[in-house]
């Protein structure tokens, strides 16, 4: 057995702003009601950012966290990658932001922007450093203000999407090369650009000069979301050298209670193996993961040496899985 350099995670953190919005309270501004959303989504509420929190703010708690887990200072990170479709300014990068927040020495700082894949494309960009000896303390954010992307007249996707951020610390360990390794075992990224107009904010820099609205057309995004995603999960599994009978937690990125149940029937996935948070945090895009990741490790079900799947799908459209071991 020949020795390899995988990457574990040593830490997990999450940061929720405070204010909680309900249902009942989107009843009040939109013609909307809590049995519509919940019937349809799982989603009993979100959070909302305060209006002078940016996407970095939230993004620096929840490294904040990660990083007094995984027992390390800001002055050990070597590289920053904030997965996120909302970020702070058009440029510099909100992992720009987030590094001299944090008080972290010069380093490679980047946003990867997948949407609400973005943390599983990141996991695999840490991945890459880590395992090539790039990086001994890296730390992976996905952060989100989402509903500073909303069109509240829209009721179609305004009651979908909260703000949160999830961050974890990535360092590395020895293993074997086999499936049974502490790390990041094998992932799969998809993007079908093709699909573009089924989920897209319409706005940009270069385009319309504005920030702009997010569109989707939900019953589509839907159709392709459980095939896709269920073929990714495969293919990460495959690639880790793992069986998805033998995954320990399923943490798909939580857009909707019917798609987790859905990908996870048709992968023989018992519901008691999925974390789903989506009902607390409705779709934070690319901080669900992390966030749910994070409340799984809190609450004790999951734990060191356990086999995690992460999965998500989003705009582009984009997908992928990560299989890894705590
Ligand atoms: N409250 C009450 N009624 C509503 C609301 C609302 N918030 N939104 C739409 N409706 C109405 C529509 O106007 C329509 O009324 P009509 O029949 O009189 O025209 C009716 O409900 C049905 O609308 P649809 O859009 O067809 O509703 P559908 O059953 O498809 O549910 C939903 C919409 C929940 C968005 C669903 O398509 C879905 O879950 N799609 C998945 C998309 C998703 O989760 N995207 C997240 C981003 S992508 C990702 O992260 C994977």
């Amino acid at each position: 057995m020949s020795s390899v350099v995988r990457s574990a995670v040593t830490g997990v953190g999450a940061y929720l702003p405070e204010e909680v919005v309900t249902n009942d309270d989107l009843a009040k501004m939109i013609d909307t009601s809590d049995a519509w959303i919940f019937e349809r989504t799982g989603i009993r509420q979100r959070r909302r950012a305060a209006p002078d929190q940016a996407t970095s703010d939230l993004a620096v708690e929840a490294a904040k966290r990660a990083l007094e887990v995984a027992g390390r200072r800001p002055q050990e990170v070597d590289l920053i990658i904030v997965a996120t479709t909302t970020s702070d300014l058009t440029f510099p990068a909100t992992a720009a932001i987030v590094q001299r927040k944090l008080g972290v020495p010069v380093c490679p700082c980047f946003d990867v922007q997948a949407v609400c894949s973005g943390f599983v494309y990141a996991m695999s960009v840490a991945d890459g450093f880590v395992a090539r000896g790039l990086s001994r303390c890296a730390v992976v954010i996905g952060a989100e203000i989402m509903t500073r992307l909303m069109d509240w007249t829209d009721r179609g996707t305004c009651v979908l999407f909260g703000d949160g951020a999830g961050a974890v610390v990535v360092e590395p360990i020895s293993g074997t090369g086999e499936g049974t390794d502490r790390g990041i075992l094998g992932f799969a990224l998809r993007c079908d650009g093709e699909k573009q107009d089924l989920l897209y904010v319409d706005g940009g820099p270069t385009t319309t000069g504005t920030v702009g609205h997010l569109r989707m057309m939900g019953r589509e995004v839907f159709r392709h979301a459980v095939v896709n995603i269920s073929e990714a999960v495969l293919m990460a599994a495959d690639r880790a050298s793992v069986k998805v009978a033998d995954i320990d937690w399923f943490i798909p990125h939580q857009a909707n209670q019917r798609i987790l149940d859905g990908v996870a029937k048709r992968l023989g996935i018992p519901e008691s193996k999925v974390i789903s948070t989506v009902a607390m945090h409705a779709n934070t895009s690319a901080a669900s993961i992390p966030l749910a990741f994070a409340q799984g490790v809190e609450d004790g079900r999951i734990r060191p040496g356990q086999l995690l799947l992460l999965e998500a799908m989003g705009g582009g459209l984009t997908w992928g899985a990560v299989a890894l071991r705590l």
